[in-house]
């Protein structure tokens, strides 16, 4: 319903509430695996500078927006430029928001229903075999999983409903500083193994010759999807954003905090793996299989695998709220209801469209789309494809649109100075969607 507009109580609220928008799966889960598959510090090296090159460029803009349109992410595009269909870009980060969700929540439930099999002790003795078991024959049970999902969706709907102060900022200033004191007792536990080194050199190497399209493609995907760029979580915070903010220190702090967090992640458990002799390239299944087994092994394992897995749905969950803010920010306003009533639906339909990928870990593991299980799909469609070409749409607006002479007023407020402007807009301009439209043409025809 119409009103004042609520806005972050302070910077650190706001740094806190998109910190934890952008530190979440992606990190723990989705950059591991990708730096498992991908062979190491080559795709480490790739991701820096694609942050460097266009995720913080991107940030900046995107925030820009957001404080300028003041409104949800279809509403910011008509206000900027209400003569054109450049609102069409905050429909199709809708769409992406719900799809991103849907999948995003089958896995943050597999995350939760794991704190519960650490504490029960089910892994306590596990070796290779039987936690494939455990994960295989829990991924295909028809409603398990569904289960855990809604449980997630519940509590990611339950902090949506009280509001941007009340509910996500608080949520995020309370669950963060956990979360920091969670990765840190972790990484002490992972560093100290015997035999850790050889992995540590394995992620922080990068052997450059090893470059590829598909590590760029990936590297790029896994910026716009760990930075939460593209679908309009960060121009969403950003319209709750008061003037005085330094949007362009904001956005450093917050990638930095991002990237840190990601390198960390791969500090636990890539030399954890290689301690123990297992494989890094297995994908998704990396953290629910491979690392288990490291658990397993250790002293205290039940107790560090419960801590690490509740540090993952912490961390799913300050993103996740962040998804459905979008969607719930943009129903309340077009379809003019309540808060509460646009949180329930949106979380009702994120939860429908997440069945499919649910299943197709066991009753649909048959049907594939492009070759792809329909979760590995719609995290594809979405990361690879989506994201970029919405930052892709983004950048030009900024650009040629709405032009950075016209940000530059909106940031340079109350004593603000942005003194890399000048390379911004060429950024901005030329090299972003130059970038993006080469990465994304060439990898789609590949
Ligand atoms: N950045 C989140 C992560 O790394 O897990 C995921 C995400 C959040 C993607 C918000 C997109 C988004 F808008």
């Amino acid at each position: 319903m119409a009103g004042p507009r609520e806005k972050w109580n302070s910077r650190l609220g706001f740094i806190m509430a998109t910190v934890g928008s952008a530190i979440g799966l992606g990190n723990i889960w989705r950059f591991p695996t990708a730096v498992g598959q991908s062979g190491g510090g080559v795709f480490l090296f790739i991701y820096l500078l694609i942050i460097l090159i266009i995720g913080i460029p991107l940030m900046i803009g995107e925030l820009t927006i957001g404080r300028r349109g003041q409104s949800n992410i279809v509403n910011v595009f008509k206000k900027i430029k209400p003569t054109r269909p450049w609102w069409l870009i905050g429909v199709l980060g809708v769409v992406t928001g719900l799809i991103i969700l849907s999948f995003y929540s089958v896995i943050a439930g597999w995350s939760l229903s794991y704190i519960y099999k650490f504490s029960s002790g089910l892994f306590r003795t596990a070796e290779a075999a039987q936690a494939e078991e455990i994960f295989s024959s829990f991924v295909s049970h028809p409603w398990l999983p569904l289960f855990w999902q809604m449980l997630f969706i519940i509590l990611t709907a339950a902090i949506v409903i009280k509001g941007i102060r009340r509910g996500i900022e608080k949520a995020s200033t309370t669950l963060m500083p956990l979360m920091f004191i969670l990765l840190f007792l972790l990484l002490f536990r992972s560093l100290t193994l015997e035999g850790a080194v050889t992995g540590l050199w394995w992620f922080l190497k990068p052997d450059l010759s090893a470059v590829n399209l598909g590590i760029i493609l990936g590297a790029l995907g896994q910026v716009f999807f760990s930075l939460s760029l593209g679908m309009g979580a960060i121009i969403t915070y950003g319209s709750y954003l008061s003037r005085d903010d330094n949007i362009p220190e904001s956005s450093f702090i917050i990638s930095s905090l991002d990237l840190g967090i990601a390198v960390l992640a791969g500090l636990i458990i890539i030399p954890a793996v290689f301690a123990f002799d297992l494989e890094p390239g297995t994908g998704p299944p990396l953290i629910f299989i491979t690392l288990p087994l490291v658990f397993a092994a250790i002293p205290a394992g039940d107790l560090f695998g419960a801590l690490f897995f509740l540090l993952l749905s912490i961390a799913a969950l300050t993103s996740a709220i962040s998804i459905l803010e979008v969607v719930v920010a943009t129903f309340k306003d077009i379809f003019q209801q309540t808060r509460k009533k646009s949180s329930v639906i949106a979380a009702f339909l994120v939860f429908l469209l997440g069945v499919p990928s649910s299943l197709s870990m066991g009753i649909l593991d048959d049907f594939l789309l492009l070759g792809f299980p329909f979760l590995e799909f719609v995290d594809f469609l979405s990361a690879i494809i989506l994201l970029p070409l919405i930052g892709l749409l983004t950048a030009l607006f900024l650009g040629w649109v709405w032009t950075p002479e016209k940000s530059l007023v909106e940031i340079e407020q109350h004593g603000v100075k942005f003194k890399l402007w000048k390379p911004w807009s060429i950024i901005l301009k030329y090299i972003l969607p130059l970038a993006l439209a080469y990465i994304l043409i060439s990898g789609i025809a590949a």
